[in-house]
């Protein structure tokens, strides 16, 4: 690590950090075709920014950073591309498993899990467990996810316990509803970060983002490393959070 960029760690640290950072971590194919390069090299160096930034956010003391590695809607790609995704995530939680450990994170993940090989699900599952205690970080993989998905599964599981007689319809507010979300025990989502340039949110948190801080981060993602995510927080710590409110009620980050 760079003195400057260590230098700029302990200037982001001495400021409002955001509880939870959500990334949609996009551009990896770009940054292949690029170079004329298969996507999966994408991926592949993708794969090295996501080691660089939960490592830099783990020093910092963001208590909870969830990645957007593959959505629900990304099983329609070629079953080429999504093989060897899959392939890359099971390869990231063999060879990270002592890292996450050594380093009190929590490993969780969001989503169709179901959906996934076993080749993914098994080390997902095994790492989960053996990480459930950790408290310095949460480190989340939205996996198969979607955030329309994950309110249908709410809905459903609120119109079941409806039907068992547990709940009134009446009964249900955000707080029933939030705890029936895949991230019920995540705190609110401050800070999204987009790479790659593109301005949309692709059915990541879509409930749990209504009040998030967004950056936009040009970087194609194998190219998002510390020094862009030190970026994107200072720029949200220059943000003014407003949450409907005007006055003494508004405040910093
Ligand atoms: C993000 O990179 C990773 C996943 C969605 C799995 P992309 O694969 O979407 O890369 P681009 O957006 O096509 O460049
Ligand atoms: C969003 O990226 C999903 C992930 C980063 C995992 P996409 O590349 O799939 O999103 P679109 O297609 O550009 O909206
Ligand atoms: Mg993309």
């Amino acid at each position: 690590m760079s003195e400057s960029t260590s230098q700029r760690e302990q200037q982001v640290k001495a400021k409002p950090l955001p509880r939870h950072v959500g990334i949609i971590m996009d551009g990896n194919g770009r940054w292949a075709e690029a170079k004329g390069w298969p996507r999966l090299e994408g991926h592949r160096e993708g794969s090295k920014s996501v080691k660089e930034i939960t490592r830099c956010a783990r020093r910092i003391g963001i208590q909870a950073l969830t990645l957007y590695a593959f959505s629900a809607q990304n099983w329609t790609r070629p079953p080429t591309e999504v093989a060897g995704l899959m392939e890359l995530l099971r390869e990231y939680l063999i060879k990270e498993r002592a890292e996450i450990l050594d380093n009190g994170i929590r490993l969780n993940a969001v989503g169709e899990l179901a959906r996934l090989p076993s080749q993914v699900r098994d080390p997902l599952e095994e790492l989960r467990a053996v990480s459930a205690k950790n408290t310095q970080m949460v480190l989340t993989l939205a996996l198969s996810y979607g955030g329309r998905e994950e309110l249908v599964h709410a809905a459903r599981k609120l119109a079941m316990k409806v039907e068992a007689g547990q709940l009134k319809a009446s009964e249900i507010g955000e707080q029933q509803l939030a705890a029936e979300l895949w991230t019920a025990d995540l705190p609110a989502v401050d800070l999204v970060i987009r790479t790659s340039g593109e301005h949309r949110i692709s059915n990541f948190l879509l409930w749990q983002s209504a009040y998030s801080e967004f950056v936009f981060a040009d970087a194609l993602f194998p190219d998002f490393r510390s020094s862009q995510l030190l970026d994107c927080l200072e720029a949200y710590q220059r943000r003014e959070r407003r949450f409907g409110q005007v006055g003494p009620a508004v405040r910093a980050p």
